[in-house]
């Protein structure tokens, strides 16, 4: 598989898309209601994944069952835009999505796109491919968002933002999900100090990491053969980071931690009594953090 953008390829974050419209149209609550996610998919594979038969299938990647991902992915964006609610709620009016490959949050949330500005950060040509499905789609989105173009590891994202209406001075929420694993540590912290610094007091950053804890002899071998498959495709995960010395970068840099759960959390949050069974069993954190004045 190429890597997302390449030759008009979705890569990883073409299982993403794919899962969330399959899950969208056939799961019995689904945990997000994505219904933007099919528009986003080429034709064929629209017809693919609307297909009743198709409903169980997006979680596999040959013999590789990806459910605890995807329910790991498709739970933190439940989880992220729980977060931008409540920020909107308290008067935030500028979201930035970091890392959105496909998220959909700005076409679709047309309850909360009035006052409220979303801004999409991502490498550019997974963006141009984007911008094409939209413009192909046959449904009108409520919103655009701001595209801003950076490469995380070569790119200030702040020299992005500040060339784009986003302003510093005023109170912002921040998502960051999914996409940490895939980059370099030092292009993560490179990049947490740049948010803070972008950031007005009571700013708000939500994330999700992949972290260094004790593993099962399941979990293991899971994490291995995932680390294979995306390797192959072109879009490996890099870092990991233990649990303290994740809380202790966000704090030097300026925030305060409101929230530190695990995937059990999430579990207990929005997967418990599913018929499904899906379940979120891999090992990972998620953050709520404010920005200290
Ligand atoms: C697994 S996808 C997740 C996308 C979206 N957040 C979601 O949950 O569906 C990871 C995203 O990170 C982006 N990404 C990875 N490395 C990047 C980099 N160095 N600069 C900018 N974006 C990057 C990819 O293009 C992709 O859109």
């Amino acid at each position: 598989m190429a890597k997302t953008g390449d030759e008009g390829s979705l890569g990883t974050a073409e299982g993403a898309v794919m899962g969330r419209a399959a899950h969208a149209l056939h799961a019995d609550p689904p945990v997000l209601a994505d219904t933007w996610a099919v528009y986003l998919l080429d034709e064929d594979t629209q017809a693919l994944v609307r297909d009743p038969a198709y409903a169980d299938k997006p979680m596999e990647w040959g013999d590789f069952d990806t459910s605890p991902l995807f329910a790991l992915n498709v739970g933190s964006l439940r989880y992220a835009e729980d977060e931008v609610e409540r920020c909107v709620r308290d008067g935030i009016d500028q979201y930035v999505i970091l890392g959105a490959g496909f998220d959909t949050f700005a076409l679709r949330r047309g309850d909360l796109s009035d006052g409220l500005r979303v801004y999409e950060v991502d490498h550019p040509d997974v963006q141009a491919l984007k911008r094409e499905r939209i413009a192909r789609a046959k449904a009108t989105p409520v919103a655009l968002p701001t595209f801003v173009p950076v490469d995380f590891e070569s790119t200030r994202m702040s020299d992005g933002l500040e060339a784009s209406h986003f302003d510093p001075r005023r109170s912002s929420v921040f998502s960051w999900m999914n996409t940490i694993p895939y980059l370099s540590e030092s292009a993560t912290k490179a990049t947490l100090r740049e948010i803070a610094a972008l950031m007005a007091p009571a700013s708000r950053i939500v994330l999700n990491y992949s972290c260094i804890v004790p593993l099962s002899d399941e979990q293991s071998a899971y994490l291995q053969t995932l680390q294979g498959k995306v390797s192959q495709s072109g879009e490996p995960l890099k870092s990991r980071f233990e649990p303290q010395a994740f809380e202790a970068l966000l704090t030097d840099v300026g925030f305060a931690i409101i929230e530190h759960a695990t995937e059990q959390d999430l579990y207990l949050r929005y997967f418990q009594g599913r018929a499904d069974g899906l379940n979120p069993s891999v090992p990972a954190r998620l953050i709520v953090a404010e920005r200290r004045s």
